[in-house]
């Protein structure tokens, strides 16, 4: 019997399987299916929040002068915002909070969940 009708419906369901995992990472992002290590356990300010904040909000938000009267870039000053339910806001862009960071997309799930980690863990100085 002649096998090229087998070998046509593998070719078809290869394509169809490669297409999927295309537009699931058109739909979710790359990399939305890893596992998300940086929120799990104890957070580290020094170790993972700050580098978030460092590349993401400090450029506009230290120094004398920092958008919108808001001052990052300190342990104090990021707890402050976190305290004040400011830093949690802005990122997750809960209604009533403008999104941040201003001008730019949106922070990943796994960066907003290893910052409200930290938060919700007492934001630790560690
Ligand atoms: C490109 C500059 C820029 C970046 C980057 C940026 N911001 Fe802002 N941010 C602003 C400006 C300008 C304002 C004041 C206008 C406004 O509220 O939209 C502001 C306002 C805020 C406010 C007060 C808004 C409110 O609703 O009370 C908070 C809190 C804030 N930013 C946090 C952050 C955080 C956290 C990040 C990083 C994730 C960040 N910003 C990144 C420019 C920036």
């Amino acid at each position: 019997m002649n096998k090229f009708p087998y070998f046509f419906i593998g070719v078809v369901l290869l394509t169809l399987t490669a297409c999927y995992y295309d537009h699931e990472e058109i739909l979710y992002g790359a990399g939305a299916n890893q596992p998300c290590t940086d929120s799990v356990g104890t957070v580290s300010y020094a170790q993972k929040v700050v580098p978030i904040l460092r590349a993401s909000c400090y450029s506009c938000h230290s120094g004398s002068y920092p958008s919108g009267n808001q001052l990052m870039g300190t342990y104090a000053a990021d707890k402050a915002m976190a305290q004040n339910g400011k830093l949690y806001g802005t990122i997750s862009y809960a209604s009533g909070y403008s999104p941040m960071p201003k001008g730019a997309a949106k922070l990943s799930n796994c960066q907003i969940a290893t910052i409200k980690k930290w938060i919700d863990g007492g934001m630790l100085h560690n």
